[in-house]
């Protein structure tokens, strides 16, 4: 066997731009969620101005976290990972480029236009058709660097964390161009090429797929890389991997009508997608098991390593929102959470405890490897954000169970006369408490990422890029 250096280096520089955009729009779409929440709990907030109301800015802050914030993260860590695992560099370097300031130019352009109030109403996808072509072609560029890199590679076969990224890429792609099929009637303003309840199917056959690949497919990518690495063990079982890839991504595609239970869908795809999300747990707990695993005689390093923490709890979070989701998805308690407050505790489950800790342990193993570091700048100040992130999801859930079934209970309370026993304002009421502790979840977990932000710009500034390339000089083991 012998060991060749390849004189090219890998492709840092579009990495270290979409990890610190990462944090960047972290900051600002975790900073507008309080906002909003705060909104929520002292209504002037608003300013009676449409651009500030909460209708407005809400679709901002999913596009700003989903989009902006996990989406640099995902480019960041699969651009990372692929040259890494496949021990080549990118195919190209100005395609790499195109899609850094493509996607920061859609994700500028929904700043703009979404307080303005230009939306296709579609939840997830509200950018109208100029952005969501421009998005297109960015994702597709995406794919074609992706899979480059991939066909080129100087290794035999294809680390499993690729198989997850290239599943989210392929399938995003096909979700977002045909849930976006509709018709321009101005520069701003498009129609849906789909009506009544075909329109609901597809948008939730997009929307529970936004979440089964984006937020969960690529940060499994990044699961399967980064926890090995970070925990310097292999991965528990990599046949477990392949089963749980191939399941999951079966399996999730089906599950979308749970979003539309009682609805004007047909029974039959309702119970379809309630079956397909009870089976779904075993995929994600394989996946969740697998990763837990690999810290097999490794769970010492928890004491000392906050970004392992990070990383772990990610997988606990994980692994509880996908036991909530399969329950949620039964058609008797989703006639208790669905419009509740339940929902959205359990989508920030998923989205602060599973996709930002995954996302903030993954960029922290990367900041110092990126700017040529041995390390971050301050390990204790990665504990200070691990405990802030923590405590802010629990305060963020606990507080929207407590709100989610009780509004539920109240909701559908009757007197013997078949009156509504509470109104609609006395549940709101009572959700009041409920508000202020999720504003103040929000506000710990996003301050976590300030101190990230200062961490991060401490070590880039101690940073020396050129020798974290050449530091990483392409090593082929038994190349010929
Ligand atoms: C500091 C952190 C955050 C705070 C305070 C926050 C706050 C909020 C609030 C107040 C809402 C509107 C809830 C309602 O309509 O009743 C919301 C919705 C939402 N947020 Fe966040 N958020 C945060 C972080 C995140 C992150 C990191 C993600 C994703 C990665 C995320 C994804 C979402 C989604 C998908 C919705 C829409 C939920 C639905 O329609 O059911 N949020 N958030
Ligand atoms: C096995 C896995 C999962 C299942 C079966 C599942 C199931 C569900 C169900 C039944 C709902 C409520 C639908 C409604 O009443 O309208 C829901 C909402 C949601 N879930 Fe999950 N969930 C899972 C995992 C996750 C994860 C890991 C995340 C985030 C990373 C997530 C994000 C969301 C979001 C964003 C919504 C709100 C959609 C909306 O109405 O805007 N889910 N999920």
């Amino acid at each position: 066997m012998s060991t060749a250096i390849s004189p090219t280096a890998y492709n840092y520089k579009v990495v270290r731009q979409f990890a610190i955009m990462t944090v960047v729009w972290g900051i600002l779409g975790m900073g507008l969620g309080v906002f909003i929440a705060s909104q929520l709990v002292w209504p002037e907030l608003n300013f009676g101005l449409p651009w500030t109301s909460f209708g407005r800015l809400r679709p901002l802050h999913t596009n700003l976290v989903i989009f902006a914030f996990g989406g640099c993260a995902l480019f960041a860590t699969s651009y990372y990972v692929v040259q890494r695992t496949c021990q080549t560099r990118l195919i190209s370097d100005s395609l790499a480029a195109f899609t850094f300031w493509g996607w920061q130019a859609v994700i500028v352009g929904a700043i703009v236009t979404l307080p303005l109030g230009y939306t296709t109403t579609k939840e997830y996808a509200e950018l109208e058709w100029p952005l969501a072509i421009l998005l297109a072609i960015v994702w597709v560029t995406y794919g074609l660097v992706f899979f480059g890199t991939i066909t080129k590679r100087k290794t035999k076969h294809i680390y499993v964390g690729n198989w997850f990224y290239g599943a989210f890429i392929v399938v995003t792609a096909m979700l977002h161009i045909v849930n976006h099929a509709s018709l321009p009637v101005s520069f701003f303003k498009s129609y849906s090429a789909y009506s009544g309840a075909t329109d609901a199917m597809i948008q939730w056959w997009y929307g529970h797929n936004a979440v089964g690949f984006f937020l969960t497919t690529g940060f499994l990518g990044m699961m399967y890389y980064f926890v090995p690495k970070q925990a310097e063990r292999p991965i528990y079982s990599y046949r477990l991997s392949i089963v749980h890839f191939w399941a999951l991504i079966t399996l999730y595609i089906w599950a979308g009508p749970h979003h539309l239970h009682y609805t004007a869908l047909p029974d039959w795809a309702q119970s379809l997608g309630m079956a397909m999300s009870i089976i779904l747990l075993a995929p994600s707990w394989g996946g969740m098991i697998n990763g837990m695993m690999t810290l097999s005689g490794a769970w010492h390093k928890l004491r000392t390593d906050p970004i392992l923490r990070f990383l772990v709890v990610s997988l606990a979070f994980y692994g509880m929102s996908t036991f909530e989701g399969p329950m949620m998805a039964i058609k008797t308690v989703n006639s208790l959470s669905h419009y509740t407050d339940w929902t959205i505790g359990h989508v920030h489950a998923g989205a602060l405890g599973w996709v930002a800790m995954i996302s903030i342990g993954a960029i922290y193993h990367m900041i110092p490897k990126l700017f040529g570091r041995a390390q971050m700048h301050s390990i204790g100040l990665i504990n200070t954000h691990f405990w802030l992130a923590t405590i802010g999801t629990v305060l963020y859930i606990a507080s929207m169970w407590v709100n989610g079934i009780t509004q539920g209970l109240m909701w559908r309370a009757i007197n013997d006369d078949g009156t509504l026993t509470y109104s609609f304002v006395e549940a709101l009421q009572a959700s009041h408490p409920g508000f202020i502790v999720r504003a103040l979840g929000g506000a710990f977990f996003a301050s976590g990422m300030l101190f990230m932000a200062y961490n991060v710009w401490r070590t880039v500034r101690a940073s020396n890029p050129a020798e974290a390339e050449a530091a990483e000089q392409i090593v082929v083991v038994g190349a010929h």
